[in-house]
């Protein structure tokens, strides 16, 4: 059995007080449902805030970033400790946007994990195409280059706590979706890869969330699909309706 995970990354949105009163009406919206695990992912900067708002609900906490070392001369970056001391319980590692702008590897990738893990984060690992590699039918190599080189070393235990969201990068804030079949292919594709990884019974207990233009609309569809255990969502998640309602679509779906 896998718990469907949905989680909203923030992305940059949302200050402080935008934050609190986003996650004040959420929790009231999905204060009953135990069907489904629910992540929000604010800016660091909300992340306190959030947290003292949050508590005692059944909305769990996420940053959107970290850095491998514990603390150092590492100018603008937050480690591993200070969100486990902030209350953090996951941490999305890899995001396309971060893999495009910021120089994200594969390699630092995995070292981002390695330092989630040691301090007991829950990594959300994003993997996904762009629409040149989709179109040059390279989807399924490049996915396996990313696993290969992102989940290195890692021992069965590990990777059983960890999260894999396949966003493929055209469907990222675009309004374009991967049909619920184009997406079911890439999420078989990556649980037979983990079944090569780490055998085939710790790949059938890993979540994979899809991402990409996740709405209340789509949400069925995509969530019955019987590789797709859940949603990264980024725009629809900076609305309580749309986010509540995203939930509230995939709560009855059993895996
Ligand atoms: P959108 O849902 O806005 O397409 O963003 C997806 C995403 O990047 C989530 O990490």
């Amino acid at each position: 059995m896998r718990k469907i995970i949905i989680a909203g990354n923030w992305k940059m949105y949302k200050t402080s007080l935008e934050a609190i009163e986003l996650v004040t009406l959420l929790k009231r919206e999905v204060v009953d449902n135990a069907a489904v695990d629910i992540v929000v992912c604010p800016p660091f900067t909300a992340l306190a805030d959030v947290r003292d708002t949050l508590s005692e609900s059944n909305v769990g906490l996420g940053a959107q970033n970290l850095y491998w070392e514990d603390s150092g001369a590492f100018t603008g970056e937050v480690s591993a400790p200070m969100l486990k001391d902030l209350g953090v319980a996951y941490v999305i590692i890899g995001h396309s946007e971060r893999r495009q702008f910021f120089g994200e590897t594969d390699e630092t990738v995995n070292k981002k994990i390695r330092a989630a893990l040691h301090h007991g984060l829950l990594p959300i690992v994003c993997i996904g195409e762009s629409l040149a590699q989709r179109e040059q039918n390279r989807t399924m190599d490049v996915i396996r280059t990313q696993c290969e080189g992102s989940l290195k070393g890692l021992t069965e235990d590990e990777m059983r706590k960890l999260i894999i969201a396949y966003e493929p990068v055209w469907a990222i804030g675009t309004g374009k979706t991967a049909t619920p079949q184009q997406a079911q292919e890439v999420h078989k594709f990556i649980r037979e890869l983990l079944g090569e990884m780490f055998g085939s019974d710790c790949a059938a207990g890993v979540r994979i969330q899809y991402g990409g233009s996740v709405k209340p609309e789509n949400t069925k569809d995509l969530m019955s699909q019987p590789d797709i255990d859940g949603a990264l969502v980024g725009g629809a998640s900076l609305k309580s309706d749309s986010f509540s309602l995203i939930i509230k679509n995939s709560s009855d779906i059993k895996k």
